[in-house]
C-alpha cells in the first residue's frame, strides 16, 4: 500500500536551534502529512558543515534538530527519519549531478550572490550546496518538498539538474514540487527580517523559558505610547501571534491594539503565553529526548538503514545509467 503514496521529503540543516520559521514553514507541513504520504524527513548535517562549526557543536545541533523532529510528532515507525551523513550515497549522487550542472546555474544562486555582494570568501562547499540538496531530493524520488520560500530557488535548481540528467542519460529522476504555504512562507524574525538561524533573530520554540521570554521581548515595534491606537497589520507581535493563536484570540488582540490603552509589552506577554501554552507538550517531549539522546541514536540508526536501502537501489540504477 505504502508504495503507492506520494513521496514527501524535507530536511532541516543542523545549524542551530529550531525556530518558529523552521517549524511552521517546513516541519509542521511535513508532520501533518505523515498519514497520506510516504515521508522522508532528515537532518542535513553535511549541509551544516558549510560554516565549519566546532565538531561538538555540530553533534549538538544534530541532537537538537532530531529532538525537535520527534517532539513535533514525527512517527518513526511510519516515516523514514535519518541523519544525512548516515547515508553517504547522497555524496556520490551529488557528484554525478555536478557533472551535468553548469557553473552558471550555481552562480545564479541567491546565497552565492548574497555572499559575493558582501565580499565574503565563498567556500566550494557553499557553492556546491544546491547540488547536495538536489541529491537529497532526487535520491529518494520525492514528489513534494515542504519548505519555506527561501528554498524555492533550490527546488527550481533541483528540477533543472534532474532535467539535464534525464536529457543526457534517459528518464531517471522525477521532478519534485516545492510545497509552500503562503501564510508561513516567510515567518518574520524579531527584527522584522526573515527569521533565520543565521541572523540571530529567531524565536526558538524549544529554548528554556527565560531565553524564550528574552527573544519575545526583543521583537521590534514602533514607538507608539500605550494609550495610542495601533494598527495590527503593521505590528510584528500581532503578525507572529496570528500564526500560532486560534482565530478568536487573534481577533481579540487586533481589537485591543486598535482601541488603544494596550501596549506592545502586553501584546508580547500574550504571545509568550501562547507559545508556552500551545507548544507545552511539544516542549516537554523535546526536553525528554534531549535527556535521552541514546533513544535518538537508536531511532536514527533504524531510520538510516531504511533510507539506505532505498538510496542504494537508486544509486546502483544511476551508476548503471552513467556507465560506471
Ligand atoms: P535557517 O534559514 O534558519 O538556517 P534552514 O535553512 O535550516 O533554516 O531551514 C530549514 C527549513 O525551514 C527550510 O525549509 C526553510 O525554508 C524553512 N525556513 C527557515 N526559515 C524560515 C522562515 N523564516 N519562514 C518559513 N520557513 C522557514
Ligand atoms: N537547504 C535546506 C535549508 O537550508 C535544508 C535542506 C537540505 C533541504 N537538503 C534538503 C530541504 C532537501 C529540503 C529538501 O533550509
Amino acid at each position: 500500500m505504502k508504495e503507492t503514496l506520494p513521496i514527501l521529503l524535507t530536511g532541516i540543516r543542523a545549524s542551530g536551534d529550531i525556530h518558529l520559521g523552521n517549524y511552521l514553514g517546513a516541519m509542521k507541513p511535513a508532520i501533518e502529512n505523515q498519514e497520506t504520504h510516504d515521508c522522508y524527513l532528515f537532518i542535513a548535517d553535511y549541509h551544516g558543515l558549510t560554516t565549519s562549526p566546532p565538531p561538538d557543536q555540530l553533534r549538538q545541533n544534530v541532537y537538537s534538530c532530531a529532538a525537535a523532529w520527534l517532539a513535533s510528532g514525527l512517527k518513526s515507525e511510519k516515516t523514514t527519519f535519518w541523519r544525512q551523513s548516515d547515508v553517504p550515497e547522497v555524496l556520490e549522487l551529488a557528484y554525478l549531478l555536478s557533472c551535468v550542472t553548469s557553473m552558471g546555474l550555481l552562480e545564479r544562486g541567491h546565497s552565492i550572490k548574497d555572499a559575493r555582494s558582501k565580499g565574503v570568501l565563498i567556500k566550494a562547499g557553499l557553492f556546491y550546496y544546491p547540488i547536495l540538496m538536489a541529491a537529497d531530493i532526487l535520491l529518494y524520488q520525492a514528489d513534494l518538498v515542504p519548505v519555506g520560500k527561501d528554498q524555492i530557488q533550490h527546488l527550481e535548481m533541483t528540477r533543472d539538474m534532474a532535467t539535464f540528467f534525464n536529457e543526457v542519460y534517459g528518464d531517471t529522476f522525477k521532478l519534485p514540487e516545492a510545497k509552500i504555504q503562503e501564510q508561513v512562507a516567510v515567518v518574520p524574525g524579531v527584527d522584522g527580517q526573515k527569521m533565520s538561524k543565521s541572523y540571530n533573530n529567531g524565536i526558538e520554540i524549544f529554548a528554556d523559558e527565560k531565553e524564550l521570554k528574552r527573544q519575545v521581548m526583543r521583537i521590534v515595534t514602533d514607538s507608539k505610547s500605550l494609550e495610542e491606537p495601533k494598527d495590527p497589520d503593521t505590528c510584528l507581535v500581532y503578525n507572529l501571534y496570528k500564526l500560532i493563536a486560534p482565530e478568536s484570540k487573534t481577533l481579540e488582540l487586533a481589537d485591543h491594539l486598535r482601541r488603544g490603552q494596550f501596549g506592545y509589552g502586553q501584546a508580547k506577554k500574550l504571545l509568550l503565553e501562547e507559545i508556552l501554552e500551545g507548544f507545552f507538550e511539544m516542549r516537554q517531549r523535546y526536553f525528554f529526548y534531549i535527556d535521552h539522546s541514546s533513544e535518538i541514536d537508536a531511532l536514527l540508526q533504524q531510520g538510516a538503514s531504511k533510507a539506505r536501502e532505498k538510496a542504494s537501489k537508486m544509486i546502483s540504477q544511476v551508476r548503471q545509467r552513467v556507465g560506471l
